[in-house]
């Protein structure tokens, strides 16, 4: 029996996975691994920071249930949810709207609303109207796309927030018209800290740095043939655009509020998003894994 040196473990835990028989697995394991060895002999790794590490992952297990996922938020705070989306998202059509971040406050099933619907149901805020059109590559109008929208009230929070979390506020659903035209009645979206009462919250506070994103609209839009975007309008001119937590916003997706007395809403903010056909991505997949192989 061989005296097992750090390097020597690597390289065993690595011919340990010979027999996977999942190539793309066994590329993500071995990768996986190498990296976390390397980072423990780096950094020269004691036995009670890898404690500290393993009760920290713990934590961040515990508090983390249907309506709170900490993992995400983890993994949105230390930029490895923005690597992802951006590798996935590369453009596929040059003009096609760029993505950002799902983030944790998506839900499922939110209230269906017509053209000019209000999704915050009234609530307090300046009122703001959210308009524009849903174009694919080629600058034609998509009919009946499906787009989710969802944002934090103007206080900063999200109905998965509110004491009672079950009622859905800012968010909706709805379709475009047959221009492709959508339109909806909101309040401004205001910045807000990610949920800092956790195991993320204090890593954060560990590490100097703020909890905030800057103000923002989600959507989320699909339409048959097409890919799903998900993405995010930023407001233009919050303090908070150029060190957002999670690295989601970008200068592409950034618009300012213009003045409008349309449907009573004292600011418009406007956009035409472009949907990338769904072709085009199998396509580059395709491409991408030829050239991984
Ligand atoms: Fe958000």
């Amino acid at each position: 029996m061989k005296t097992l040196t750090a390097a020597g473990i690597t390289r065993r835990a690595i011919a340990r996975m010979s027999k996977c028989r999942d190539p793309r697995l066994k590329q993500i394991v071995r990768a996986l691994t190498n990296h976390l060895h390397d980072f423990a002999r780096e950094v020269k790794l004691t036995p009670e920071e890898w404690q500290a590490g393993i009760e920290f992952l713990t934590a961040v297990g515990h508090i983390t249930d249907e309506k709170r996922q900490e993992f995400i938020l983890l993994s949105d705070t230390l930029g490895l949810s923005a690597i992802v989306d951006l590798m996935a998202n590369r453009k596929g059509g040059a003009n096609a709207t760029d993505s950002s971040l799902l983030g944790p406050f998506f839900r499922q099933g939110a209230p269906i609303f017509s053209m000019d619907g209000d999704v915050s149901h009234g609530a307090s805020g300046d009122k703001l109207l959210v308009a524009g059109r849903v174009l694919n590559t080629a600058g034609k109008p998509v009919a009946g796309a499906l787009i989710d929208t969802w944002q934090a009230s103007s206080d900063g929070i999200y109905d998965l927030q509110q004491k009672d979390s079950d009622l859905m506020n800012f968010r909706g659903r709805l379709r475009t018209g047959a221009d492709g035209r959508f339109r909806f009645r909101s309040v401004k979206p205001s910045s807000y800290p990610v949920p800092s009462d956790g195991p993320v919250g204090k890593m954060l506070l560990a590490l100097a740095r703020h909890p905030y994103r800057p103000a923002h609209v989600h959507f989320k839009i699909a339409a048959p043939g097409y890919r799903t975007l998900t993405t995010a309008l930023y407001i233009a001119g919050d303090r908070y655009l150029d060190s957002d937590v999670v690295f989601g916003a970008k200068k592409s997706l950034v618009v300012s509020y213009r003045r409008s007395e349309t449907n009573g809403a004292a600011s418009t903010i406007e956009f035409d998003f472009v949907l990338d056909r769904k072709e085009s991505t199998n396509k580059r997949s395709r491409r991408k894994l030829a050239a991984s192989v």
